[in-house]
């Protein structure tokens, strides 16, 4: 079974997480598949939206640790770099249904998505610095913008999970959806999107967003892909430090760090 299904319907192009036995984190195979994904989504005019969802009871733990042991990711063209870039630059408006836990990516992944819904059953969290890491996918950027500065520096930094109401307080949820009812809700989000114009959302995401590089917006989008650039190469340095592989190691033997 494919880890990353992909299905274009009606104008969605429906990415879904389909590793529920590892709550869905994600390796770098599966990190290729996504931006194949992303390629299609380009390449496709039909495709008008994309849908981020996950099969189980969990989003997606971030990225699988013991992959990042076994391959940790090299230079900017690594693929978890070049997905994050993919989300930074996609010209499609992107929406996330989630439920259960959304960790480190699976959480940095939605403050680049246009909609977010979730489930009262969702977890998100950003335990970087915990993992002797640092913040990636502009989430160091992103999220003082969206939560302000002290809520961010206490998810970056103390990297404790949080339930839905907080996530929605933050900013980057944005609405709060019974558990059965999440993806057809998405769904109907995504349906709307579709029947919009196709160039009037590209000219207001372009103007959010900045993608085209054109004018302010272009600007702030040129400082975005740099962050993402410097934290990528942080977090490089940072996995080979004895900090991090201690805490990747201490989750994967099922212990504390240092005991
Ligand atoms: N990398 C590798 N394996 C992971 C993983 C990850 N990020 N997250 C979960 N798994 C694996 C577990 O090792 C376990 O494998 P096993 O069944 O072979 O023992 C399986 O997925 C189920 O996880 P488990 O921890 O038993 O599920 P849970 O429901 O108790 O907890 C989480 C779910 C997501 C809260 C917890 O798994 C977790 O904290 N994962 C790590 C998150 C993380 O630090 N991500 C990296 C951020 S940069």
């Amino acid at each position: 079974m494919p880890l990353i299904l992909t299905h274009i319907e009606a104008g969605v192009l429906r990415i879904v997480l389909n590793r529920p036995e590892k709550k869905n984190a994600l390796t770098a195979a599966m990190y290729e598949e996504l931006n194949e994904a992303f390629d299609r989504a380009a390449a496709e005019p039909d495709v008008r939206a994309i849908l981020f969802a996950a099969e189980g009871q969990a989003f997606c733990a971030g990225n699988d640790l013991a992959d990042f042991q076994a391959n940790p990711p090299r230079g900017s063209e690594a693929p978890v770099l070049q997905f994050i870039r993919n989300l930074a630059c996609c010209q499609k408006p992107m929406v996330a249904a989630v439920r259960g836990p959304a960790v480190g990516i699976g959480t940095t992944l939605l403050l680049h998505c246009d909609l977010v819904y979730a489930a009262d059953d969702a977890v998100f969290a950003t335990p970087f610095a915990r993992l002797g890491l640092c913040p990636e996918a502009a989430s160091s950027l992103l999220l003082p913008r969206i939560a302000g500065y002290q809520r961010a520096a206490e998810k970056l930094l103390l990297g404790e999970p949080f339930g839905v109401d907080e996530a929605l307080e933050m900013g980057f949820v944005n609405r709060l959806v019974p558990p059965e009812e999440l993806l057809p809700y998405a769904l109907r989000q995504a349906a709307k999107l579709v029947a919009l114009p196709p160039e009037a959302v590209r000219a207001t995401r372009d103007l959010l967003r900045g993608i085209s590089g054109k004018g302010t917006a272009g600007k702030a989008h040129e400082a975005l892909l740099e962050r993402i650039d410097e934290e990528g190469a942080l977090f490089e340095r940072l996995l080979g430090e004895p900090a991090a592989r201690e805490a990747i190691a201490a989750f994967l033997a099922g212990r504390k760090p240092g005991a």
